[in-house]
């Protein structure tokens, strides 16, 4: 599924790709799953100015209300201007396989990074694994949704009106 680690694809930095890991596996402390119990964490970096901007999962009562941490990131970057995120890392507590972003995520992210990539984080992760590839994963937003709907569908169906 996910393609391995090649470091020299990445659209990122050495120290960016360890800030962001840093920073999803920080932000997922903050997730609010009282629910599931799940906890989420997601950084993204923007294009131009390269900040980071995080989000975590927020849970509601009413179960379908759920923000994923990935949207939440997004929601929180496009509020303050940006538009363009190269890279978006998500972690979560599974151990044992990466966790990728669920449909909806997708199709939110192809929205502003259709080029971008998805960092994938194991918990626990440690930064002196970094080199080695273990515990992160790197996967195109195009291999993530393949087929996806795009804001170009909406320009070709006015075009054919
Ligand atoms: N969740 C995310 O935050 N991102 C995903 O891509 C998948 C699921 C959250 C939503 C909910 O709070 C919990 O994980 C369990 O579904």
């Amino acid at each position: 599924m996910a393609e391995s680690v090649n470091f020299s694809l990445l659209q990122a930095t050495d120290s960016e790709i360890r800030d962001l890991i840093r920073a999803c596996q920080s932000v997922k402390k903050e997730a609010y799953c009282v629910y599931s119990e799940f906890r989420v964490g997601a950084a993204l970096l923007t294009e131009h100015d390269r900040h980071i901007i995080t989000g975590c999962n927020v849970e509601n009562a009413s179960y379908g209300l759920t923000v994923c941490a990935e949207r939440s990131a997004i929601c929180s970057a496009v509020s303050r201007g940006y538009r363009k995120f190269p890279v978006i890392a998500v972690t979560s507590d599974v151990a044992t396989r990466f966790c990728t972003p669920c449909g909806a995520c997708r199709q939110f992210i192809a929205e502003f990074s259709p080029s971008g990539q998805v960092l994938l984080v194991k918990p626990g992760y440690q930064e002196e694994e970094y080199m080695t590839g273990t515990g992160i994963q790197i996967i195109s937003v195009a291999n993530l949704l393949p087929l996806g709907f795009t804001p170009n569908d909406l320009i070709l169906a006015k075009s054919t009106l």
